[in-house]
């Protein structure tokens, strides 16, 4: 059957229309052609247009682990790729795939390296509804993110951290690929995804990989078993191309912490590496630092990790790592003393409940939305940002309310209309449902994909 051939060993050339037919049909395709179809598209003899039907046989035909990894491989090659190798000892990385007030990079980044364990993190700046970890470090007044490659490696030999945006030209098949998917709605296919994220990861060269997989009415993946394949395949996909890599599924049904906006998520940073920060956040950074530990191989198992990680945020040495982290890269680290030295905004309003009961939900993305609304977070690749906006919860899933009580506050700009802040009031109390009864407690960390894929 003419789907069963592979173009390039056995006729030995190749046209798109063959591939995306073979893929249409529900067969795997060959390392060497998706070596072609990744090259031509990245080279200009693969239009979008045919790219675009790849795409769309793809998330309808899924791939096998192994066309995952092929895929992922030849999207490395596409570009540059970084090696950290000259970093002494195991470098940590690790990704989230986008939450709402998602502060964990922040926190972890310091905390980590403050266990000796070197973190080189290349983050990006927020689109949509999910917040960047570049624009939260950049709130910091000074705060610089354009290292080069040879400044981001000097850094962490220099004191074991730095966070950085990516200059060099880390994976171009992706950036071309990511933009055709969203406009082909072809961002949700688990493969494409996976390729995706993988292959920045394994471009940028780290020691080793936590993947934070978010699940729920705030992540894009609402439903567990779409997240466990998600995870499955990526640590198919590391593993398979010699990086260690493990994967959490956490919840993603309430922003994580209080805090959603840039300079507000700096502050909820530097709480929970004084031990003060709250308690979600601080079980997720305690489980994701600890499998970064255990994969650098500083303890054998991630619950020594974690009292590891516990006795650095007890005895100030996480939150002097981070006061190190800003300093290095410019930034003013006397915010870590005094985030009153942060950009505040000039309008604070306190969102009040309108009836007694218990919080039993909180919709993530609802909130996430409200505080694009402020200004605190990118419509398009261009827009500027305010980064003193957004919005701090003040009660969460589980809590009692009574009528009248705060339940969140609103930070917005002097620039903010009234009819702007009233109609974010009004999401922020939509966003809540309450009942008569509690809910049960919500589960933060829902399961774990290993090294063997389990
Ligand atoms: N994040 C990525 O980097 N790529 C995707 O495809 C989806 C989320
Ligand atoms: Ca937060």
């Amino acid at each position: 059957m003419q789907n069963e051939v592979d173009y390039l060993k056995v006729v030995g050339r190749v046209r798109a229309s063959d591939l995306i037919l073979k893929k249409r049909s529900g067969s795997a395709l060959s390392e060497a052609e998706l070596n072609y179809l990744i090259d031509g598209y990245v080279q200009g003899a693969v239009p979008d247009y045919q790219m675009s039907a790849m795409a769309m046989a793809i998330y309808f035909m899924g791939m096998t682990e192994e066309e995952a990894l092929f895929l992922t491989l030849a999207m490395v090659n596409s570009g540059d790729t970084i090696s950290l190798e000259v970093i002494p000892g195991a470098r940590a990385d690790k990704h989230s795939t986008g939450g709402v007030g998602d502060t964990t990079t922040l926190v972890l980044a310091p905390l980590v390296a403050a266990a000796g364990v070197p973190v080189a993190k290349l983050s990006g700046r927020g689109l949509g509804h999910t917040g960047g970890t570049l624009d939260k470090l950049e709130s910091i007044p000074g705060f610089q993110t354009d290292l080069s490659a040879a400044e981001l490696i000097a850094a962490v030999k220099n004191i074991g951290v730095a966070v950085a945006g990516q200059t060099a030209n880390l994976v171009p098949a992706d950036k071309m690929l990511y933009a055709l998917r969203d406009v082909t709605a072809t961002v949700d296919s688990i493969p494409l995804i996976a390729a995706s994220i993988m292959s920045k990861k394994l471009a940028a060269g780290p020691g080793s990989l936590v993947l934070d997989v978010k699940c729920g009415s705030g992540a894009f993946l609402k439903e567990l078993e779409q997240a466990y394949s998600l995870a499955r395949l990526m640590c198919g996909i590391g593993n398979g191309a010699g990086l260690e890599t493990i994967a959490l599924i956490t919840s993603m049904d309430q922003p994580l912490g209080r805090a959603v906006g840039n300079a507000l998520e700096v502050e909820e940073a530097i709480l929970t590496l004084r031990g003060e920060g709250p308690p979600d956040l601080e079980e997720l950074c305690l489980a994701l630092g600890g499998w970064m530990l255990c994969l650098s191989k500083k303890v054998s198992d991630p619950e020594a990790g974690k009292d590891i990680l516990k006795a650095l945020i007890a005895d100030g040495t996480a939150l002097e790592k981070f006061r190190e982290l800003i300093a290095n890269q410019q930034g003013n680290a006397a915010v870590t003393e005094d985030p009153g030295l942060l950009p505040r905004a000039e309008k604070q309003v306190t969102v009040k409940a309108v009836k007694d009961g218990f919080v039993v939900g909180l919709k993530a993305e609802q909130i996430g939305n409200a505080v694009m609304a402020l200004g605190a977070g990118r419509e398009t690749r261009d827009s500027s940002i305010d980064p003193a906006a957004g919005i701090v919860l003040e009660k969460k899933i589980g809590d009692r309310v009574k009528k009248g009580e705060p339940i969140a506050v609103i930070h917005a700009g002097h620039a903010s209309s009234s009819e702007l802040v009233y109609s974010v009031e009004n999401q922020i109390i939509s966003a809540y449902e309450f009942e008569d009864r509690p809910c049960g407690k919500q589960q933060l960390v829902l399961g774990l994909v290993d090294q063997k894929g389990r």
